[in-house]
């Protein structure tokens, strides 16, 4: 049985919460002040805590961290008049699991529980990933097991170690940087520098000089010689990212580089060389802008002298537990997270999503969940409201077709845009208030 502790100055609060937790089947512990609050906290550990702010004799936000730094799995739910932005923020911080506004609306309050109690029982039921042990210099892995990843890595280790140019087709997030670091990381040059300089970043007029450097008195403002990207990579390998938005006056002299291994810094005759490796990117078919007129063909096939064709997620969803368990490690160690479970469900829910921004998005939902979650495991309800919120179509996972989950999505969805007042949502779909209810019980959506 569940154990919860209500502290409130408010006795008839008290008295409404006790008897309605109680009826709820949960253990009921009640406190007037904060340190009476405290004392009950550590005698009873109890699992979720419902707690005012303002009290007699202690601010509910220094309550709040004196609990959280007990380290406990309990649930700490605030309750406040104040409708302040920082009281929310601050509270938050310190880690509270809820925050509800007086006067209370014991609905809300009903939610917020059952929502900790099932976090609680999820968080029990759930076994805790195995560990895995961080290598150094594992922030560059490229995880995938899948046949078309192992391809990719074969295809790396037969290119690493010569300095032929490599050119890295794939759409946007499907790891192209990080394929060409590693390469970079496995070739015999590794100790010399990776330089990347991104083609679309920069205003034309400055590319040039950004990639050749310039001399002093180049142009109006060149006060004194700079180095260019070239120069910098020096023996080790440079990564021109987006190379498609070189304009074609730049692809020239870039492709008299890659012929004579030769260039000059913009305004400036000395001859200068380079050894550098070439590393190219592109998350647009290069082949269609030589037919188009906007890309070199000399330079198209100086670069692809051995290309890498970089596999959207979408077809290769075998690898998605992997990256999740691999995102789940780099951004606890990252944000300080700790989050070592996953609740059954969740792969199964990232495996219908269509993943246009591939292992880019992948990574940034898994870190958006994990900012906005209250405890030890990744919840399927976490991951659902932020791929609800970036939707693109489903494109698996049948279960997204089924009209249960379109009421679902649509019940959600009016409540969302009407601040969860649920007499006008329950008009607006024409369904009575108890009906509403009663599928919001039932598809257990709630406030976010
Ligand atoms: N196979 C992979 N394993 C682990 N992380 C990956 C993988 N592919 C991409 N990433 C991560 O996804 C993000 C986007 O990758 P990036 O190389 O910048 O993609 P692109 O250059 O193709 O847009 C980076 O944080 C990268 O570390
Ligand atoms: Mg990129």
């Amino acid at each position: 049985m569940a154990k919860i502790l209500v502290v409130d100055d408010e006795h008839s609060i008290l008295e409404t919460l006790q008897m309605f937790l109680y009826e709820k089947g949960l253990t009921v512990f009640t406190a007037d002040t904060g340190e009476r609050g405290l004392l009950i906290f550590e005698a009873e550990q109890p699992q979720i805590v419902i707690l005012d702010i303002r009290l007699p004799d202690m601010n509910g936000l220094d309550v709040l961290k004196s609990m959280m730094e007990k380290q406990l799995p309990s649930k700490i739910i605030m309750i406040t008049a104040f409708q302040d932005m920082e009281t929310t923020i601050i509270a938050m911080k310190r880690g509270a699991f809820d925050y509800i506004h007086k006067p209370l609306d014991i609905d809300q309050v009903e939610q917020s529980v059952d929502r900790a109690v099932r976090i609680l029982r999820i968080d029990r039921d759930t076994p805790a990933l195995k560990p895995i042990i961080v290598k150094p210099g594992s922030a560059f892995q490229i995880i995938g097991k899948s046949e078309k990843m192992r391809d990719i890595f074969k295809m790396m280790g037969l290119v690493c170690t010569s300095r032929v140019n490599v050119l890295i087709q794939g759409e946007t997030g499907t790891g192209k940087e990080l394929t060409a670091r590693v390469i970079h990381m496995n070739a015999g040059f590794k100790d010399d520098p990776f330089v990347v300089f991104d083609c679309s970043a920069v205003v034309d007029t400055l590319l040039e000089s950004e990639l050749f450097g310039h001399e002093k008195g180049a142009f109006t403002g060149a006060d004194q010689t700079t180095t260019g990207k070239i120069e910098l990579a020096g023996n080790g390998t440079l990564f021109l990212d987006e190379i498609a938005q070189l304009p074609l006056k730049i692809q020239g002299k870039l492709l008299g580089f890659l012929q004579r291994r030769e260039y000059t810094r913009v305004g400036g005759t000395k001859i200068l060389k380079s050894n550098c490796r070439v590393v190219a990117a592109s998350n647009c078919d290069l082949a269609g802008q030589v037919n188009k007129g906007l890309f070199k063909e000399d330079l198209f096939y100086r670069l692809k002298v051995f290309t890498i064709q970089m596999p959207p997620l979408i077809d290769r969803l075998s690898d998605i537990p992997l990256l999740v368990e691999h995102f789940l490690n780099k951004i606890n160690l990252e944000l300080g997270t700790k989050v070592t479970k996953i609740q059954d469900g969740v792969v199964e829910r990232l495996l219908t999503h269509t993943w246009k921004g591939n292992v880019r998005e992948l990574e940034n939902t898994i870190v958006q969940a994990l900012v906005g979650c209250r405890g030890n495991v990744l919840l399927r309800d976490d991951i659902d409201r932020i791929l609800t919120r970036n939707p693109s179509l489903p494109a698996l996972g049948l279960e997204a077709f089924s009209l249960a989950h379109v009421e679902k999505d649509h019940i959600q969805k009016t409540l969302s845009r009407l601040d969860w007042n649920k007499s006008q949502a329950a008009k607006i779909l024409g369904v009575t208030l108890p009906t509403l209810r009663s599928k919001i019980k039932k598809y257990e959506l709630r406030q976010n």
